[in-house]
């Protein structure tokens, strides 16, 4: 696993006081560094939004910005948010659920595109159209069977789900819009699935959903040219030295433009996890260390009321040991040497683990420890006044 830079490993360590640490911290210049990669790395025709869910700190946003098209939001809190700062981004606005508020808001704020996820969905927002006297462009969200193709662990479609329109009923939403010309169709839209680890399946997915598309396009006789094949590009929590392989799949994916004739189709990409996953950490100092039916149990300062991925995932967090030599009191040191332990944080559920059974060279009461790979799906997701301990620092490194 890639060692942590000494600019985030100085930050936690200056971040320490008297009180016990845990932070956030955000490396904000290598997120800048992936971004721009990823951005550059993409075939001319393929755009890339950034799905703001998965972190949607300003900073991040604000680091973010240069280097994509836009942002694809899901509420109208976010919508709401991104506007405020970024008034004259491109904005896309999918997931379930939209109130009617929502969507208005949506009209009102110039949100570029809409992604209807039902029938129900496009009726209300034509009756508002018509209602503001506009016209509104709209990608349809579709749920596609997935035949044998590779399925990961966070699916949300290619079976029964909350997500998108059955494909079963693609032919009605059809016929309904050739009669509301206040809605407009550019296209369609695919998120099948997220924690996407192999860059081959995922080829393989898109050149599905390209070849539906264009079949779609001759068979209802449309007139689309747009295609936005979502997010779900996954990191590696489990073994983080095989991460998806990006470079593979960007090549990929010139040459999958090439061959499947789509140079003249607007390919857009909603991107959370992938984007900002790599440059967070979770920093959490040692309170206490004790063993109970033969298993140590190593207790920091937080847990999963502010780091709830590795419970929401199912996995043990990667960790590195921080030494710090300070130690005010006048009795020995807690600590252990060779051994597995299982992280826990401070709140009174067994559920509260961030890391089980893993192998440490020694850890001490007052280390720190550092979570990689925190910068997505973390703070953002984590039930934070449970217990009504403090939040965390947040710390931006800027450089
Ligand atoms: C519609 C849609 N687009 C994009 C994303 C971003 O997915 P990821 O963070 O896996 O890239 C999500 C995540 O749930 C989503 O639901």
């Amino acid at each position: 696993m890639k060692e942590p830079s000494t600019r985030v490993t100085e930050a936690a360590r200056r971040a320490c006081n008297d009180e016990p640490l845990c932070a956030y911290i955000y490396d904000l210049a290598s997120l800048d560094r992936h971004a721009a990669g990823l951005a550059a790395s993409l075939p001319d025709n393929c755009e890339l939004f950034y799905a703001v869910k998965a972190n949607s700190d300003l900073p991040i946003l604000q680091t973010l910005a240069p280097h994509v098209h836009g942002f694809e939001v899901a509420s109208g809190g976010e919508l709401a948010w991104v506007r405020a700062h970024f008034p004259d981004a491109p904005v896309i606005f999918g997931g379930p659920g939209k109130l009617d508020t929502e969507l208005a808001a949506a009209l009102e704020l110039g949100v570029e595109l809409l992604h209807v996820e039902s029938l129900g969905e496009l009726r209300r927002l034509a009756w508002l159209a018509w209602r503001a006297d506009r016209q509104v462009d709209v990608l349809l969200r579709i749920n596609l069977p997935l035949d044998d193709m590779p399925v990961t662990t966070l699916t949300m479609g290619g079976q029964a789900t909350p997500f998108g329109i059955d494909v079963g009923q693609l032919p009605e939403c059809l016929i309904w819009l050739a009669q509301h010309p206040e809605v407009r169709l550019h296209g369609f839209h695919f998120h099948l699935m997220s924690h996407q680890l192999d860059a081959r399946a995922h080829l393989i997915l898109l050149e599905r959903y390209f070849r539906q598309v264009r079949q779609w396009n001759e068979q209802f006789g449309l007139a689309i040219n747009h295609i936005n094949v979502g997010g779900g590009i996954g990191i590696n929590y489990r073994e983080p030295d095989r991460q998806f392989d990006w470079p593979a799949f960007s090549s990929g994916l010139a040459a999958l433009v090439k061959s499947e004739s789509m140079a003249d189709w607007r390919i857009r990409f909603e991107l959370g996890r992938y984007m900002t996953a790599a440059c967070g950490y979770y920093v959490m100092q040692v309170l206490d260390i004790k063993q109970c039916f033969g298993r140590y149990f190593v207790v920091g300062r937080g847990g999963t009321h502010h780091f709830r991925t590795p419970y929401a995932q199912g996995h043990s967090h990667p960790f590195f040991v921080l030494p710090q030599e300070h130690w005010p009191y006048p009795f020995p040191r807690p600590g252990v040497e060779q051994t597995q332990v299982t992280v826990v944080g401070q709140l009174c559920t067994p559920k509260d683990v961030l890391a089980s059974n893993a192998s440490v060279e020694r850890v001490r009461v007052g280390d720190l420890l550092l979570f990689p790979y925190a910068g997505a799906y973390a703070w953002h997701i984590s039930h934070h006044d449970f217990l009504r301990h403090p939040h965390p620092q947040h710390l931006y490194l800027f450089s």
